[in-house]
Order: structure tokens, then C-alpha cells, then sequence
């Protein structure tokens, strides 16, 4: 399963995936979209099989919808490749009333790999592959205000997210050692995808648009998630960080496990998932 299979890193990591003999779900909010990134896999790969499952992540109520029925279809899962993700310059919440940065990035990654933990735990060997950035960097959680409320810059709250997904793939690793599921994180590089073109401020694509020259093309944006999503160099490796194929030290703060936690034990709040220990 790939989310934000529909454009930019993700389509392109379906599109390798499918070449290489993977039976794929792509998760789109966009049927048409979708619809476009399913004939390019089949153009590409006569045969691939590829189905589509709508979703918007920023909605819980849409994530529920979609794990349940994809166990419902499928009996397992061998890798998920939370890859959706959006740069808001303007704060929005979402239907669940949490800001949509927050949500889409973070609170989509956990819910949705939480609610389909059981199968990929019942399928191991399994991997879960988060997409973060390098700009985890610039990030830092204020437990105070996780919904932006006091103050809102769209760059910082992205930061924010980014290092979330660090913090949940440090916490997740540690609950899932043993099990034979991994999950690792990984920096794609700076991508001339559609990243911030639709939701993006104005002065915000236009830089987008006049870097994309010097900018790293999607095909090798998507390197790093396509290794971990297949490649046998990565079995059972578990809670690390990647850039270009390799693993790298993410910054000194997202490796603090306290802070893993409490962002583990709110985000189980903010979803409404039973507490764990
Ligand atoms: N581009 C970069 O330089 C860069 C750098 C570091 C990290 N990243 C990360 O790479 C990942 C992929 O980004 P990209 O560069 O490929 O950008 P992109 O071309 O904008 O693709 C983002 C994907 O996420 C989907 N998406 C966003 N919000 C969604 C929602 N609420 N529900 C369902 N799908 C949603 C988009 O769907 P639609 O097509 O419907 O919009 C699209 O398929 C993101 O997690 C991003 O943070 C990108």
C-alpha cells in the first residue's frame, strides 16, 4: 500500500514497485488522479496488479473506512509506504477539528499504520516505510500547542510534522521489535514534484517553479522509499533513518525516546485508539 500514490514520489514509487512484481493499492483522494497514475503503471508494466482505494488522510473517519475495508479485501500486507503529505501556508483544520498539517503528516501516518498493524504483524516479514524530510531539522513540538492555535507559520508547522514522523518511527520500532515487522524513515531530497504547488502560498510556488531546474527529479526523489519498500540489502533493519540509499543521523532532538512517547500516547488520544503502555 502506498499513500499519495496519485502524483510526485509516491506515483513513481508505485510505478518501480509494479515493475517489480508487487501487487499494489494505491491511496488517492483524487479519482482521476488516481485513475491517470493507474494507466501509467499499466503502460509501463502490462499486467501489473493495481487497484485504487480512495481516502483522505486528513480525516480519521476516512482512514478507519479505509483500513477496514482493505482487510476486508486483502488477508495481508507486506509493506506500507506512508508517503502523503502536504505543506498548508495557510492554517486549515480538518473535519476532525485538528490542524490539517498535523493531521495529514502525522496524526495519517499513525492512525492509519496503527489500524493495519495486526495484518502487517500476521504477514511478517513486513516493512513500513515513513516519508519525513530533512527539514525534521527545523522542527520542534510545542505539547502545549500541537494544533497551532497560538501561532501559525506554514514552513514550521511542516518542520513539526516532519520530525513527528521521526518520532513514530523511532516509538513504533522499539513496540515492534521481535515481531518481524520494520519500519524506517527516510529524507528523499529537496523533489521537483508537486509538492506545495496546490496548497502552497503563492510565493511558495513560485519558488517551487523556479528552483525546479536545480532541484532532484522525482525519479531518484523516490530511490530511497523504493530501497526500503523492496530492496533484501534492508531486511530486517528497523528504526533507522535514510538519505541516498543509506542510513544517516537524524537530528540530535528527534532521537529523544521521552519525547517519542508522549507524541505516541497523544496521538492515541487524538485518534481515539485504546492506550497502550
Ligand atoms: N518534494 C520534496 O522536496 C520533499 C522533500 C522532503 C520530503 N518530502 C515528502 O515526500 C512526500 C511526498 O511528497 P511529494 O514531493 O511527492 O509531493 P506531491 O507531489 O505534492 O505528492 C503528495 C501526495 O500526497 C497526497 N496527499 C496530500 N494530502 C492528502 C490527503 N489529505 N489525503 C490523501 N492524499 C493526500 C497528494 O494527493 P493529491 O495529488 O490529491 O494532491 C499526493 O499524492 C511527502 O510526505 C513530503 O512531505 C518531499
Amino acid at each position: 500500500m502506498i499513500t499519495g500514490a496519485s502524483t510526485g514520489i509516491g506515483k513513481v514509487t508505485a510505478v518501480a514497485l509494479a515493475e517489480r512484481g508487487f501487487e499494489l493499492t494505491l491511496v488517492c483522494r483524487d479519482p482521476q488522479k488516481a485513475e491517470a497514475a493507474v494507466a501509467e503503471i499499466l503502460a509501463k508494466t502490462p499486467g501489473a496488479k493495481v487497484e485504487v482505494m480512495l481516502a483522505d488522510l486528513s480525516s480519521q473517519e476516512s482512514i478507519r473506512k479505509l483500513a477496514a475495508d482493505f482487510k476486508a479485501r486483502h488477508a495481508r500486507l507486506d509493506v506500507l509506504v506512508n508517503n502523503a503529505g502536504a505543506i498548508l501556508m495557510e492554517r486549515r483544520t480538518t473535519v476532525d477539528g485538528i490542524e490539517a498539517t498535523f493531521a495529514t503528516n502525522h496524526l495519517g501516518y499513525f492512525l492509519l499504520t496503527n489500524l493495519l498493524l495486526e495484518l502487517l504483524q500476521a504477514s511478517a516479514p513486513a516493512r513500513i516505510v515513513n516519508v519525513s524530510s530533512a527539514g525534521h531539522k527545523g522542527g520542534k513540538l510545542d505539547f502545549d500547542d500541537l494544533n497551532h492555535d497560538k501561532g501559525y507559520a506554514g514552513i514550521r508547522v511542516y518542520c513539526d510534522s516532519k520530525l513527528a514522523n521521526l518520532y513514530f518511527t523511532y516509538e513504533l520500532a522499539r513496540r515492534l521489535e521481535g515481531t518481524g515487522v520494520t519500519v524506517n524513515s527516510l529524507h528523499p531530497g529537496v523533489v521537483a514534484s508537486n509538492f506545495g504547488q496546490g496548497d502552497g502560498s503563492r510565493w511558495f510556488r513560485v519558488l517551487m517553479k523556479l528552483g525546479k531546474p536545480f532541484l532532484r527529479s522525482v525519479d531518484k526523489g523516490a530511490r530511497t522509499s523504493i530501497y526500503l519498500a523492496s530492496s533484501p540489502e534492508v531486511e530486517g533493519v528497523s528504526g533507522k533513518y535514510f538519505i541516498d540509499c543509506k542510513p544517516r543521523q537524524s537530528s540530535r532532538r528527534s532521537q529523544d525516546p521521552e519525547i517519542a512517547r508522549q507524541l505516541w500516547q497523544v496521538s492515541e488520544k487524538l485518534t481515539g485508539l485504546p492506550a497502550s503502555p
